[in-house]
């Protein structure tokens, strides 16, 4: 038992627990450390402590926002070199993050996320001719369709920005060179900062990514300056919103973060949640088939509206059980509020150390037989129902992170997964390419299923 009462693996000498981590399969030993040391475990590599929670009773207690903040660490704290106070990657009370939130709510709020619907919907529907046109026959890369349709919806919705991604074959640059920030920020955080110094030509490409990524929000920034419009998106919240208790306007700079932050943060998330509901879609033909049934009744072959959405309840829940299995953004980071002192956890059993950071695994967390029984690892809908959703224990289905540093594009990523899901159970049978297809999961940043294919077979009212 090491000091504070949190377990620790033996390490190397100055080395530390370096190996215990696998930089490309991150929570896969997570999940290990906690099969072998228990629900909190400590690591220290090259000197710096880290510690990994991974049950929902400690969970629960790092939730509490009297006693702890968010910290920005790990890829979190490697992607601020890109987006610097941008929303996601500011740290506690920094003033741009207060006035970007305050500025932003609003516009992030479900009455203006129904506002953004048509031009979701026509993304969407970009998607789905796609699929149609091409045939059954052509395999379907899941994921890779799944990005084109966040990211261009979101590009368009929020800045009014078209991609066109649907009308290329090759990824659009911004993609290529997001991923491999969001990589090289991943692989950064997991490797002794010495090592990186001396990796001269990944860091320069990295530095290069940053760049792209900012030279081209700026470009979209200095357009709608050029061009001013009366759409009612996020760009326009961002350039003539006032913070409402201050009065204070968003400067340039953080403009430019922030829409960086959504581009980056408002797409790869989403992306990844539709590309594990399509998996257990095909899966399980009888979630396929009451997913079909709903769709059918609640729409029929009418073209969907934003009141739909909340009426199919049974893609909700699929939704949210989905989310459970695979939160996208895995690992969310804690620190103690209190600065001087110990915090103690765990009944009195743990110390965390003043300044201290404390990763939640959410896929561990999402995973307590505590909470969720013995089937933990199966994909059940019905637990997710409307009244048994509401009576869970508190924290514990978080996949949009904790309080006031919670995810603002949670109803907007909400309809997209609705949008899609019911769009292509409305126009298509759906099956693997690959009958004996075993999911296997990429682990960059965010998860994401990997090399995951499918044929769309237009359903006969189509015909
Ligand atoms: C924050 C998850 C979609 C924008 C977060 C956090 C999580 C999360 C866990 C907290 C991060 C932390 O504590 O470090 C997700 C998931 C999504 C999703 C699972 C999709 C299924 C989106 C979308 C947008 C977005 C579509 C933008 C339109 C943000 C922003 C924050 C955030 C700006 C930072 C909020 C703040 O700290 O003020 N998200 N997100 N996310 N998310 Fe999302």
């Amino acid at each position: 038992m090491a000091e504070g009462g949190i377990p620790q693996p033996p390490g190397w000498p100055i080395l530390g627990n370096l190996f215990e981590i696998n930089p490309s399969q991150a929570i896969k030993s997570l999940f290990r450390l906690r099969d072998n040391y228990g629900p909190i475990c400590k690591l220290v590599i090259v000197g710096i402590t880290r510690i990994s929670v991974t049950n929902h009773e400690l969970f629960d207690e790092l939730c509490d926002e009297h006693r702890f903040v968010k910290s920005v660490s790990g890829p979190v704290g490697q992607m601020r070199n890109g987006a610097n106070d941008g929303l996601v990657t500011a740290h506690p009370n920094e003033e741009n993050w207060g006035v970007a939130h305050r500025t932003l709510l609003p516009a992030f709020g479900e009455l203006h996320v129904q506002d953004m619907f048509d031009e979701m919907y026509d993304i969407a529907s970009q998607l789905i001719l796609k699929w149609a046109r091409q045939g059954s026959e052509k395999p379907i890369n899941v994921i890779e369709d799944a990005t084109r349709f966040t990211l261009d919806s979101i590009a368009l919705s929020a800045m009014g920005a078209r991609f066109n991604s649907f009308y290329s074959e090759d990824t659009h640059p911004f993609v290529t060179h997001m991923l491999r920030f969001l990589g090289e920020s991943n692989l950064r955080a997991n490797r002794p900062a010495f090592a990186t110094k001396f990796m001269w030509s990944r860091e320069r490409q990295y530095w290069d990514d940053i760049k792209y990524l900012r030279t081209f929000s700026k470009q979209l920034l200095r357009e709608r300056r050029q061009n001013p419009t009366e759409r009612t998106d996020i760009l326009n919240a961002m350039v003539n919103g006032r913070d409402p208790k201050t009065g204070e306007k968003m400067n340039e700079e953080s403009i430019i973060d922030n829409m960086i932050t959504f581009l980056v943060a408002g797409h790869e998330t989403t992306a990844g949640a539709i590309g594990f509901l399509f998996y257990h879609l095909l899966k399980d033909p009888e979630v396929w088939r009451q997913v079909q049934e709903e769709v059918d009744q609640v729409i029929g072959n009418r073209r969907i509206t934003v009141e739909d959405l909340s009426k199919l309840r049974y893609i909700n829940s699929c939704a949210r059980e989905t989310l459970r299995l695979y939160p996208t953004a895995p690992v969310i980071f804690f620190k103690p509020i209190d600065r001087v002192h110990p915090t103690v956890i765990g009944q009195g059993r743990y110390t965390i150390m003043p300044r201290q950071s404390v990763m939640a695994v959410l896929p561990a967390i999402h995973k307590d037989p505590e909470v969720w029984g013995d089937d933990v690892d199966d994909f059940r809908p019905d637990r997710m129902s409307d009244g048994k959703f509401e009576s869970l224990p508190k924290n514990a289905w978080k996949p949009f992170g904790n309080g006031s540093r919670s995810c603002i594009g949670r109803a907007f990523a909400w309809n997209e997964i609705i949008l899609i899901t019911a769009l292509a159970a409305q126009s298509f049978n759906l099956k693997f390419k690959d009958e004996n297809y075993e999911l296997e999961i990429d682990n960059i940043v965010t998860l994401r299923p990997k090399n995951f294919f499918m044929h769309a077979v237009p359903r006969p009212h189509l015909d």
